[in-house]
């Protein structure tokens, strides 16, 4: 049967997930301190992310010449109908001091919409990946969000960069107020990672901030092909917020996010 464009971009998109991921695998363990390099001072960024990236960058360019990569290291123009975001290691610091959290992330935004997502844990070599109308799956079989119905018995995981640019009071009121009501909340550091966490039910829900379209395109497009509900509150620009979870939960973090940073 003749592959479909969505299953073309599908399977470009997790080859090249593992691809990153194969570099990321090298690096794991044996970076040597002169290929870590600062890009601020707390933000980190090795010799794994760039290759990881130049690598993600040239084999969906050799499939598609025509569509355009935004990538978290190198950047690159969000022109065009089709557009790749490549977060090529979510979780640097995890990466750097040995927390196997950490993931490479590919999704691509057609006419503004994300369609497609993959998402690779080099440590544990698992794959996700979704695309729009043909469900969510991690390693081939099929995913889908918690039916938890109480709140205490559910977890939520949260972030928000180490140079946040809210007032950090804002977020601790936020986390203060979910602690309260839910059974655990969980900071594992990487946000692609993640929303793959979500929607396969280990967490119920989830609220990280300032974010990046690179570390949302592709665990977006997973959740929701798991039947989660996400929001973006400032869409797919930089620094956008992402609010995530089970139908049970969505509406009351989406309302306590509201309430407190009125977005
Ligand atoms: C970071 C992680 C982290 C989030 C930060 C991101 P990076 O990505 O996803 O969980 O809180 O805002 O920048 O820098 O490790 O790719
Ligand atoms: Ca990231
Ligand atoms: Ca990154």
């Amino acid at each position: 049967m003749k592959e479909s464009h969505v299953e073309h971009f599908l399977r470009v998109a997790k080859e090249a997930c593992i691809i990153g991921g194969f570099v990321i695998k090298e690096y794991f363990g044996k970076l040597l301190s002169d290929h870590i390099y600062f890009k601020g001072e707390k933000d980190l960024v090795s010799q794994a992310d760039r290759e990881s990236e130049d690598r993600i960058r040239d084999y969906i360019l050799k499939h598609f010449p025509d569509h355009s990569v935004v990538g978290e290291e190198n950047g690159g123009d969000a022109k065009g109908n089709e557009v790749w975001f490549v977060d090529p290691l979510d979780g640097t610091k995890n990466f750097v001091s040995g927390f196997p959290i950490f993931g490479v992330s590919v999704g691509l935004v057609v006419e503004d919409r994300p369609i497609v997502g993959a998402v690779y844990l080099p440590y544990f070599n698992n794959l996700y990946y979704a695309a729009e109308g043909l469900g969510a799956y991690k390693d081939g079989k099929r995913i889908s969000v918690s039916t938890r119905d109480v709140l205490k018995r559910m977890s939520v995981s949260y972030g928000f960069p180490s140079r946040a640019k809210r007032e950090l009071n804002l977020y601790w009121e936020i986390i203060r107020e979910v602690f309260d009501k839910v059974g655990s909340m969980r900071r594992p550091g990487a946000a692609a990672v993640d929303l793959c966490f979500l929607a396969e039910g280990i967490f119920d829900g989830l609220i990280e901030f300032e974010l990046n379209p690179w570390d949302v395109v592709a665990g977006m497009v997973i959740a929701k092909e798991a039947g989660g509900m996400v929001k973006l509150t400032k869409g797919l620009t930089n620094g956008t917020d992402v609010i995530a979870g089970s139908s049970y939960i969505f509406p009351y973090l989406e309302e306590v996010v509201k309430l407190k940073l009125g977005v």
